[in-house]
């Protein structure tokens, strides 16, 4: 990150970089005297306990009268606790990211819709994500630095997706003045960064003895085992960050030793985020509820239906193509209730009579799906992903020298993905397995 500014003013002493993502969002900071040390956000409040939750939800809750609640665990957590007839009055919302992107014609007046229907600017909801941001930033760097740092001391760096076009990436930026992040006056101490250019900093960045540590955990970031040094000059590689609403893919090539990347193709990449997985699961309960029910089951028991979801988060994280048992999803007693209610039968009736194959009604009140069931939520995400990274020009180019070939046999669950390469050149084959989401 460049920390060049006009002479006029002082140098950054702090850059402070944002990662707003579609599910979870998080950020990290350096001392500009120390670049090379990087403190990453680790402690979340609501976060579960024991765990390092490196990010926390993108989930905003405002109160009745549209006021900041609160962000993240303590938004979720809050809004679950609400008593469901007061929850259809507060604005909750999630996953709301990709609105930006698929919004064609997005301005400062674009609306988004809370779970309990209600409508809110963009703008604003995004105002309120960053501001949090903002806060919890500066009351850590409050405790971490021992001068009192001014306001124009910090740079800031919002990441987004490389496929956002300029509309979107300018509607950040304003989200950020409206944050009261950095003012309009001073935009270069704002910098929006694309995620996968990040990423790949990152993987450039990793060290010999990170890639030997995470090798005996048999995480190996897809670099030979047996070689030295894991990127050397002239390596090209390819990073996939597959993220919960969008998958980006930059190509480089690393020019000399000390680092500086080329660009070999242009950061590109699609709506193909795991959260297609939910939609699909959501559909899935169309085809056995009926979509007016879903539909009007989300309207007048938002909270319950947040929840449903949160059960599926769970169960998804642990499927595995692999995996040959059948995984239960708790639905909500008031789902069930609201269903008898409304269509008259039981939710077992209901999935008896459906002609949805692989999932049934478990004698605790779950439902039951197979594994295939599961994997056929999947599956749309997984090969939409597969063929956009099969368009990459850089993977086409079946003559080119020192290309490798990599068969890939991709596992979600566990978020760990092995690959098998093969070089093409020396017909060698190298064992590697790379864990996406953690690093
Ligand atoms: N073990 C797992 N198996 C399957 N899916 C998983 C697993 N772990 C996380 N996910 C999914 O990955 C997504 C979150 O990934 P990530 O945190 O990279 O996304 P994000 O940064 O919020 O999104 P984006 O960068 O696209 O805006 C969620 O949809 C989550 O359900
Ligand atoms: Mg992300």
């Amino acid at each position: 990150v460049s920390i060049t500014r006009p002479r006029s003013s002082r140098p950054f002493s702090v850059v402070v970089a944002i990662d707003f993502g579609t599910t979870s969002s998080g950020y990290a900071f350096s001392f500009t005297q120390d670049p090379e040390a990087i403190h990453m956000m680790r402690r979340w409040e609501g976060g579960d306990p024991g765990v390092a939750n490196q990010k926390t939800p993108t989930s905003l809750l405002l109160t009745p009268d549209k006021k900041f609640h609160s962000f993240g665990f303590m938004a979720r957590d809050s809004y679950h606790d609400l008593d469901p007839e007061e929850a259809r009055d507060w604005l909750y919302f999630e996953k709301f990211k990709m609105k930006i992107h698929s919004t064609t014609d997005l301005t400062m007046e674009t609306e988004l819709m809370a779970v309990n229907g209600s409508h809110v600017k963009a703008i604003e909801v995004f105002a309120h994500a960053l501001r949090f941001f903002k806060e919890h930033a500066l009351k850590e760097l409050k405790d971490q630095s021992s001068s009192v740092l001014e306001k124009d001391e910090i740079r800031w760096v919002i990441t987004v997706p490389a496929i956002w076009k300029p509309p979107a990436k300018q509607f950040m930026r304003e989200a950020a003045y409206l944050a009261t992040l950095v003012s309009p006056e001073n935009p270069e101490q704002l910098l929006i960064a694309l995620e996968p250019e990040a990423a790949s900093i990152y993987c450039r960045k990793l060290r010999l003895h990170q890639v030997i540590d995470l090798s005996s955990r048999l995480i190996l970031n897809g670099f030979d085992q047996e070689t030295s040094s894991p990127l050397d000059s002239g390596d090209r590689y390819i990073v996939a960050d597959c993220g919960g609403g969008t998958v980006d893919l930059t190509v480089h090539q690393i020019e000399q030793v000390q680092g500086t990347l080329k660009e070999l193709y242009k950061a590109s990449g699609g709506p193909y985020g795991a959260v297609g997985v939910d939609l699909a699961f959501e559909e899935m309960l169309c085809k056995i509820f009926g979509k007016d029910f879903i539909d009007n089951f989300k309207a007048k028991r938002p909270a319950a239906w947040v929840d449903l979801m949160i059960a599926f988060e769970a169960r998804k994280r642990t499927a595995a193509p692999g995996r040959a048992n059948a995984i239960n999803i708790s639905l909500p007693f008031s789902f069930i209730d609201f269903y008898k209610t409304h269509c008259g039968q039981s939710v077992e009736t209901a999935l008896r009579k459906s002609n949805v194959n692989f999932v049934k009604w478990s004698s605790q009140g779950m439902l039951r799906m197979t594994s295939e069931a599961m994997n056929e939520l999947f599956q749309p995400t997984i090969s939409k992903i597969v063929q956009h990274i099969g368009r990459c020009p850089q993977i086409n180019q079946r003559s080119l020298k020192g290309r490798r070939e990599i068969r890939a046999s991709m596992q979600f669950g566990d978020t760990e993905i092995k690959v098998t390469a093969v070089d093409v050149l020396t017909s060698k084959s190298v064992r590697a397995s790379i864990d996406f989401l953690s690093n």
